[in-house]
């Protein structure tokens, strides 16, 4: 997608020339003057009652008298921010993308950094088309060219939201195809080829360990996850050195689960399919190193993506196995359906020779988190209340929400066991937290924060499929912390 500002003609926009032009106007207060025909079109949309002035409500008006481009789509939006402009533009890019339009100009909004941004993001999501596995699926969407249209004061700051929104859509889109790509195809094999692939095309580093090289460095808890598929397990560490030799890096650690089926600890049937998702922790991981490095910040990023099957088999864990992790620790894995927190202690513990400033793990990790925040937010768990306050204002940077979850002391004590350090489970009261909880145990010598994407990083029903979060929250909190 080629990305644009196009400062607005004295005459206003009704000589742009483009395919379609997108109008977003403000639910409430006075009607801006956008010129030429398109004024008179949206006082008789207005008048006629075809468009109401109600967020989310549009209108498409094909070849408008005295309007070059040779459609128009009226879009409202609730209010003038960055949020409103990008339901608006979504509600609006609805009824064009599926049509012949190849270049489409947009209006409206602040013609702020974070509205351009906001674009971007819109019309990638907008435009998203699968089709590795599906040779019907028919052709991509033949937009290829979106222009925002500002006030000439405003070019350069629309720009750089442009060129952001640019990369976390890149990211975004390496996400949701990993994820979207069923398992039989994503295995963790192909997951450590899509990181080695990135060290041409993004200039990382690369490393995919094998079953050996986590036998070696004490990774049994990794492993018994792993020990119950013929899928070989791969440990992928990448590395983006953007920041000088002494920075300490950022750590993310990505959940790589290409397939859980709750090992000996089944799952039930419905809905199985989706848990080839659970990699999407994985998947923002490689995105978001897509995005740091294509925006080339001037920082250090560490991406960690421990990653294997979940299945049941006569070499599978059987509940009651204590298992000894990478830190010396032992669990006791009482449910091997608990496998997400397995994968993920051992990474962390991997990550303390990287010597953090801060490491955050991101996982589809409990059902739980899906009844606490039902698909809107993302869990946060973080003792720390300064990385908190980063990663939520990057949550609300990216427009893309996370709500902060309690960590007291006190949840820490479902998870003793008579057999072991701890066991991989505490009961269903608060799941989520236990979850988090026994991660914390692993975190000892660096700030820490988890991200709990159950609810967010896939939808089901007619829409399933991959949505690419939390990748613009990951993207803006490395950019916050690049020089
Ligand atoms: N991958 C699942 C969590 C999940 C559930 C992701 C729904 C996406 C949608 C995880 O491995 C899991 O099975 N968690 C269990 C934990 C329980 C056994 C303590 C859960 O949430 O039921
Ligand atoms: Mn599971
Ligand atoms: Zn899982």
């Amino acid at each position: 997608m080629d990305f644009q500002t196009l400062a607005l003609p004295e005459a206003g926009v009704a000589g742009i020339n483009a395919d379609a032009l997108i109008v977003v106007l403000p639910a409430t207060g006075d009607l801006p003057a956008f010129g030429g025909g398109v004024d008179a079109a949206l006082a008789d949309a207005l008048k006629s009652g075809d468009l109401e002035r109600k967020a989310g409500r549009s209108v498409y008006l094909p070849r408008v008298a005295g309007v070059k481009a040779g459609r128009v789509v009226l879009a409202v939006a609730r209010d003038t921010s960055a949020k409103a402009f990008k339901a608006a533009v979504a509600a609006a890019l609805a009824s064009v993308k599926a049509g012949p339009v190849k270049h489409v100009a947009v209006i409206g909004g602040e013609s702020t950094a974070a509205h351009a941004e906001a674009l971007a993001v819109a019309v990638g999501d907008a435009t998203y088309h699968y089709t590795r596995t599906k040779p019907s699926a028919g052709p991509a969407p033949v937009l290829a060219k979106v222009s925002y249209v500002v006030p000439k004061a405003a070019v350069a700051t629309a720009k750089t939201g442009l060129g952001i929104g640019a990369a976390i859509v890149s990211g975004m889109d390496l996400a949701r195809e990993c994820a979207n790509l069923p398992a039989n195809f994503a295995t963790p094999t192909y997951l450590g080829e899509q990181a080695l692939a990135m060290v041409k095309t993004h200039g990382l580093e690369v490393q995919v360990l094998d079953r050996k090289a986590c036998e070696k460095l004490g990774m049994g808890s990794f492993l018994s996850v792993a020990q119950g598929s013929y899928e070989p397990p791969k440990f992928i560490v990448m590395q983006y050195k953007g920041g000088a030799k002494k920075d300490a890096p950022v750590v993310l650690v990505g959940k790589g689960i290409t397939f859980d089926t709750g090992g000996i600890s089944l799952k039930p049937g419905p809905e199985m399919d989706e848990m080839k998702f659970d990699m999407c922790g994985a998947a923002s991981v490689l995105g978001t190193l897509r995005s740091v490095a294509e925006l080339k910040l001037k920082v250090n990023l560490v991406g960690l993506i421990p990653t294997c099957d979940n299945m049941p088999s006569g070499r599978a864990t059987k509940p009651g196995d204590v298992v000894t992790s990478m830190s010396g620790q032992t669990i006791e894995i009482l449910n091997t359906d608990a496998e997400g927190r397995l994968i993920l202690c051992d990474a962390l513990t991997y990550a303390e020779r990287f010597k953090p400033a801060a490491v955050v793990d991101i996982a589809t990790l409990t059902g739980a988190i899906v009844i606490a925040l039902g698909h809107h937010n993302s869990g946060l768990f973080s003792p720390d209340d300064t990385l908190a306050a980063d990663l939520l204002a990057a949550s609300a940077a990216g427009l893309d929400p996370a709500w902060r979850m309690p960590l007291d002391d006190e949840y820490d004590e479902l998870l003793k066991s008579n057999f072991a350090d701890m066991a991989n489970i505490g009961g269903r009261a608060g799941g989520s937290i236990t979850a988090a909880k026994f991660l914390q145990r692993y975190t000892a010598k660096f700030p820490w924060a988890h991200l709990d994407i159950a609810g967010t990083a896939h939808r089901s029903g007619a829409a399933k499929g991959a949505t690419g979060r939390p990748v613009p929250l990951l993207t803006h909190f490395v950019m916050a912390r690049a020089k």
